[in-house]
């Protein structure tokens, strides 16, 4: 079992199968993609070579891994990708986290290919203000594509940045969403990144505080599964849904790190905030599962105990697209 100087042991992996996105979130990308750039991204990590990642984190104990982009739907061969990880019998958990955009058109595809979490970002329920934060108008696609992945079973989470200018005011509009809406609902604290200095400084909103007000309206703590991502969850017995704290700036929030995370390029990142990303490609091209697992336990040992964006340092990370969050 893989684990660092801390103790931490890491059963997740975020896989990112490009740094492309077709959306532009004023808190992330709000100059979109770039001229020139190809919607594949520059050579992506190929069907075989995401196959070998996958079985490298199986040996080293890796039990669920998540798909993330940019935007991962923008793969042509995503299904191929899914198949990849799926033919894997030790990884027990299949996720993706997606901007909602090709979500009704592929959903059932995903869910036929052994898609078991689906996680879909919709920061605002208004269709103005969601154009305004994304730049597209296509909040009733994510809310259909969400629709069909609860007919279908699928286990939904849904994600909204709390940004104090664009969509603080509709908490009280979310809450009501999720009274019939069966979803965990994660409300993220703004991160700050190497390319929102200003506009995290306008925008972010603290989470404990957030925390206050759900607890003084009856919302209690789900307990934390070891494969679980970074919320900390609360049920409360009138709503269908539940909710999910993503607080970064909380104390002892790394603590808890169970996850790795590789880029579109193949580079391993100890965490979404590190100095550096590893560059595994050569290793992962060759194909040898088991040599790149013996790469990766030795890396770990440079994981550091916590994120240091207390201090105001992002690391390498200038956008969360880069590395699929
Ligand atoms: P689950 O596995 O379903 O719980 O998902 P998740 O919350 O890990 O995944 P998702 O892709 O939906 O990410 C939601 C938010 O959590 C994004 O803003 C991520 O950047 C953030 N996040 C996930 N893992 C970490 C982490 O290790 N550190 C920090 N700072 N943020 C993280
Ligand atoms: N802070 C917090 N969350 C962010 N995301 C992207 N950029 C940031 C940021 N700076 C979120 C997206 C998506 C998830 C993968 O990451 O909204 O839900
Ligand atoms: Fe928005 Fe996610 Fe695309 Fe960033 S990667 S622009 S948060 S949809």
């Amino acid at each position: 079992m893989l684990q660092d100087s801390f103790g931490r042991r890491f059963y997740y992996l975020r896989l990112s199968v490009t740094d492309i996105c077709n959306f532009r979130c004023n808190y992330c990308l709000p100059d979109g993609i770039g001229c020139g750039r190809s919607l594949e991204g520059e050579n992506p990590l190929s069907v075989a070579e995401v196959s070998t990642v996958v079985r490298a984190f199986a040996e080293l104990g890796t039990e669920k891994v998540r798909l993330t982009g940019g935007e991962p739907s923008l793969r042509r061969d995503l299904l191929d990708m899914m198949h990849a990880v799926r033919d894997c019998d030790s990884i027990r958990r299949l996720a993706i986290t997606t901007n909602g955009y090709r979500l009704p058109a592929q959903i059932d595809d995903w869910h036929s290919a052994g898609l078991d979490q689906l996680n879909v970002s919709v920061d605002s329920l208004d269709p103005a203000q969601f154009h305004k934060i994304t730049g597209h108008d296509r909040l009733d696609k994510a809310l259909a594509g969400i629709d069909r992945a609860l007919e279908l079973g699928i286990a939904t989470k849904v994600n909204a940045v709390l940004l104090r200018e664009h969509n603080l005011s509709e908490f009280e509009r979310f809450l009501g969403w999720i009274r019939e809406t069966p979803v965990t609902l994660r409300f993220i604290e703004l991160m700050r990144t190497g390319d929102n200095r200003e506009f995290f400084a306008s925008n972010h909103v603290s989470g404990s505080d957030i925390e206050t007000l759900l607890v003084r309206d009856g919302w209690q703590q789900v307990i934390r599964t070891r494969d679980a991502g970074p919320a900390r969850e609360y049920y409360h017995p009138d709503y269908a849904g539940r909710i999910g704290l993503i607080t970064p700036y909380g104390k002892d929030f790394c603590a808890s790190c169970n996850r790795l995370r590789i880029s579109a390029q193949g580079k391993l990142h100890l965490c979404l905030f590190a100095e550096q990303g590893f560059d595994l490609r050569e290793v992962i091209a060759d194909g040898d599962h088991v040599a790149l697992a013996d790469h990766i336990r030795e890396l770990i040992h440079g994981k550091a105990a916590a994120h240091d964006l207390h201090e105001g340092f992002t690391g390498a990370t200038r956008n969360l697209a880069m590395l699929g969050g």
